[in-house]
């Protein structure tokens, strides 16, 4: 029942005992009792696993940052753990998710929130703005088959549920190898479909801890969830790409999108397309007829993707070609590529020689959540209720210039719709809740609504990467909410 700590390249990381701690030694170590150089955990819940860790200080050359794998069975997860330029000892932890699914959180790490930025595609630089300015932050390659986790024999998971299960794990398993940070205040955060599985997770680590604490050990201190322009409930989102494209388009000041005659020809379309998925993904679960039915309604809006109109679907207000790669519209996206394909990086980072290819988005893990129809098949807002219920309070902020999980700048529509249809206790307290401004110093930066535990909040000027447009009012708003209870 042994979980063996294999150290691999680079430097071996601390050999201490528990008794040790108090000794000098980075922070974060892992304690554990050395048994001839291996380093031998045990966790009653999970039975077959190891930890893989490389020490380094590769992203902005001063934080301490440890990178690799939790290797859980056959599924391998690939982190990045930063410690926090503040106080590491004593500062919350955070982890990030990107979406996709199949999208590597190496998206966050290089071009939105975290220690550095690609400076060209051989190398980064220092980034100010970074989340772990206060926090010690977890960047997490999720669903294995993305980034550089891997699976040895195809152990892919193809549902949100499914793979909270993973995430779970790799939670407990962290926390228990990294036992300076047992007890610390934990936050899950992510983005785009990630707000779709963050809740979901967050809910597994939330359930997971009677089971750690029958067991004996420290419960994950789980605090607060943040979704940052997430596709939490897609059947809202895909009936918002109608007022989007045909009511709202005026708010970004650029043309409409759709001329006269195609906009009645969709608006024919949303009753319908609602019908459908409600009726087949939602009120029941049929998947060849949810299938069916979200085939029909990316046909009744198809149009509106496929259209150049020389704006990009993640932020109206800048140009771009039409929807194809995301790296065409931010190239950034080629150098994180190029930066983690290069053979000195990944030695750096600990990669596994036999995994080492890096792809940004990995499309068939996307079709495989596709195929599954995960985006419809469960209404993930009712676990932000159930967390609600449970004390862990949500944050949902969005760029207010996003398409694609969006909000309007004038208006309240898909996000927020969202949020105004969570169930919990409280939920009177955030819907009768006042909208106001909130700023950065002087200047508005957007507006929030807050009560009962939760809060939606926009950001001025930013599109679906809202950390990657307005690092500065995103790390504002983290800082407010995450630390001071509020906005
Ligand atoms: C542990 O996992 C490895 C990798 O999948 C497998 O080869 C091994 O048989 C497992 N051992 C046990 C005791 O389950
Ligand atoms: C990156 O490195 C490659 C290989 O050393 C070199 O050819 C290229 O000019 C470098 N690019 C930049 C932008 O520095
Ligand atoms: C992408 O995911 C598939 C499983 O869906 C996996 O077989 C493949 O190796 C992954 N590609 C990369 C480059 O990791």
């Amino acid at each position: 029942m042994l979980g063996a700590l294999v150290l691999i390249g680079g430097v071996v990381l601390g050999l201490t005992s528990v008794a040790d701690a108090a000794l000098q030694r980075p922070l974060l170590t892992p304690a554990s009792p050395k048994l001839d150089g291996l380093l031998q955990l045990e966790h009653p819940l999970y039975a077959n696993y190891s930890v893989r860790v490389t020490e380094s200080q590769f992203c902005d050359g001063v934080t301490r940052v440890y990178t690799g794998y939790i290797d859980l069975e056959a599924k391998h997860l690939f982190f990045y753990f930063f410690e926090s330029r503040r106080d590491p000892a004593s500062d919350d932890v955070v982890l990030w998710l990107n979406g996709g699914p199949g999208g590597s959180s190496a998206h966050g790490l290089f071009m939105e929130n975290g220690p550095c930025r690609m400076a060209g595609p051989n190398g980064t630089e220092r980034f100010e703005h970074s989340w772990n300015d206060f926090l010690n932050t977890l960047y997490l390659d999720q669903p294995v088959g993305t980034g550089f986790s891997y699976a040895d024999h195809g152990e892919y998971v193809s549902s949100t549920y499914e793979a909270s299960k993973d995430i779970a794990a790799f939670v407990a398993i962290f926390f228990h190898h990294f036992d300076n940070l047992k007890g610390r205040k934990f936050h899950m955060t992510g983005e785009s479909y990630a707000g779709r599985m963050i809740p979901v997770f967050a809910a597994a680590v939330h359930d997971q801890n009677a089971r750690l604490v029958k067991a004996g050990l420290a419960p994950i201190n789980l605090d607060s969830i943040v979704l940052g322009n997430g596709c939490t409930n897609f059947m809202i989102m895909t009936l918002s790409y109608y007022d989007i494209q045909c009511e709202y388009q005026q708010d970004y000041g650029i043309p409409p999108i759709q001329t006269a005659q195609e906009c009645s020809r969709i608006k024919q379309l949303v009753p319908r397309c609602e019908r459908r998925l409600k009726t087949s993904c939602i009120d029941t679960y049929d998947k060849t007829d949810c299938l069916a039915s979200l085939s029909f309604c990316a046909d009744a809006f198809k149009d509106f993707w496929a259209k150049d109109d020389g704006y990009n679907p993640h932020d109206r207000t800048l140009p771009c070609k039409p929807y194809m790669g995301m790296d065409e519209c931010y190239p950034i996206i080629k150098d994180i590529s190029a930066y983690l394909n290069n053979p000195t990086t990944q030695a750096t980072l600990g990669v596994d020689l036999a995994h080492s290819t890096f792809v940004a988005h990995n499309g068939s893990v996307q079709a495989m959540w596709e195929a599954n129809a995960d985006r419809v098949s469960f209404r993930a807002e009712d676990a932000i209720g159930a967390l609600l219920d449970r004390g862990v309070r949500a944050l949902v902020y969005v760029g207010v210039n996003d398409f694609v999980c969006n909000w309007a700048r004038l208006s309240s529509i898909g996000t927020e719709r969202m949020t105004l249809g969570v169930e919990w206790a409280q939920q009177e307290a955030y819907r009768r809740a006042p909208v106001r401004d909130w700023r950065v110093g002087d200047v508005v930066a957007g507006k929030v609504r807050s009560g009962g535990g939760m809060t939606f909040a926009t950001v001025l000027d930013a599109g679906h990467l809202t950390p990657h447009d307005q690092p500065v009012r995103v790390l504002e708003v983290v800082r407010k909410w995450l630390l001071n209870g509020d906005m």
